[in-house]
């Protein structure tokens, strides 16, 4: 049913989660120096790189993350000011574009961490998730599904205009660029990228940790205690080079034509990786 979503500014969200009077509340969101953000296009690793940032802040505070840790942008305007009150560090997150994110995290220069994934299995992960979950519409297909994502006539909009608009920021020194494909090669290396560049200090056995308890194989083991019932569906096979099973030659063509006119030649379309994961 079409109500399920609605569109904020020409974007696509959920109704459930996210409304217009949020969206207005959002900008008196203060931003700290110290809020540990993450960002990502949704199906591009959100949670799994959020259980990193919460264990290195319980390694080094002992507290665990403050209530509301969902998306910035869920939930009613009354959770701003409660969030504001928190102490620091807050884990914060979201799936926005960069040009909906509240003005201050640019210029108050918190530390932004953004994720993303090839297109090719973000589009397939997010086929999953929108059909199996009853906060979004059901797709019939992957073939009606991939023409919304290709379009970007699904939840925050089209992957390119994310990726394109974050290209612009990577050699902003307050932003960090990590890729889906890079963790899972590396994740040991990865979490110490990523504390390095929070300057949390974490020793080499700590982040060992983090990145031991990390693994899909780790995370799925416990994601009925952390996800509910909803853990099968967020953690779901979580490989790279599943789209091999989902695109036609037609769709690989289609995926392909867009990554050449939005990222081919950016340094963001090169740290994909595109040759290496979409051909
Ligand atoms: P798949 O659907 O391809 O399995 P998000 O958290 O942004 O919604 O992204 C979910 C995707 O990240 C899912 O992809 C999920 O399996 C994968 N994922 C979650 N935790 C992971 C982990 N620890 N290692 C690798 N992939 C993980």
């Amino acid at each position: 049913p079409a109500d399920l979503l609605f569109s904020y500014k020409g974007v696509l969200y959920p109704s459930i989660l996210c409304s217009p009077e949020m969206f207005q509340k959002l900008e008196s969101l203060e931003a700290r120096k110290d809020d540990v953000m993450l960002i990502a296009y949704p199906k591009c690793g959100t949670n799994w790189v959020i259980q990193i940032l919460h264990e290195m802040i319980f390694m080094l505070t002992n507290k665990p993350p403050a209530p509301d840790i969902s998306m910035i942008e869920f939930g009613t305007p009354d959770k701003i000011e409660r969030m504001n009150q928190q102490p620091s560090p807050r884990v914060l997150t979201s799936h926005l574009h960069p040009d909906n994110i509240p003005k201050s995290f640019f210029t108050n220069k918190t530390k932004k961490l953004v994720i993303f994934r090839n297109p090719k299995d973000t589009a397939v992960s997010y086929f999953h998730f929108y059909n199996n979950n009853a906060l979004l519409p059901n797709f019939s297909s992957w073939d009606e599904f991939f023409q919304h994502f290709i379009s970007g006539k699904v939840c925050w909009s089209s992957y390119f205009e994310h990726a394109c608009a974050w290209n612009e920021y990577l050699d902003d020194e307050n932003v960090l660029i990590v890729t889906y494909e890079d963790l899972k090669e590396n994740l040991v290396a990865g979490v110490k990228q990523i504390a390095e560049f929070f300057g949390l200090p974490l020793t080499q056995e700590q982040i060992q940790e983090i990145a031991d308890k990390s693994t899909f194989q780790n995370m799925k083991a416990k994601s009925r205690e952390t996800h509910g019932n909803f853990g099968h569906v967020v953690f779901r096979k979580g490989d790279i080079g599943d789209w091999k099973s989902y695109f036609s030659p037609a769709q690989n063509q289609e995926m392909d034509d867009s990554f050449n006119k939005y990222l081919a030649g950016t340094k963001l379309g090169a740290k994909l990786k595109y040759d290496v994961h979409c051909k």
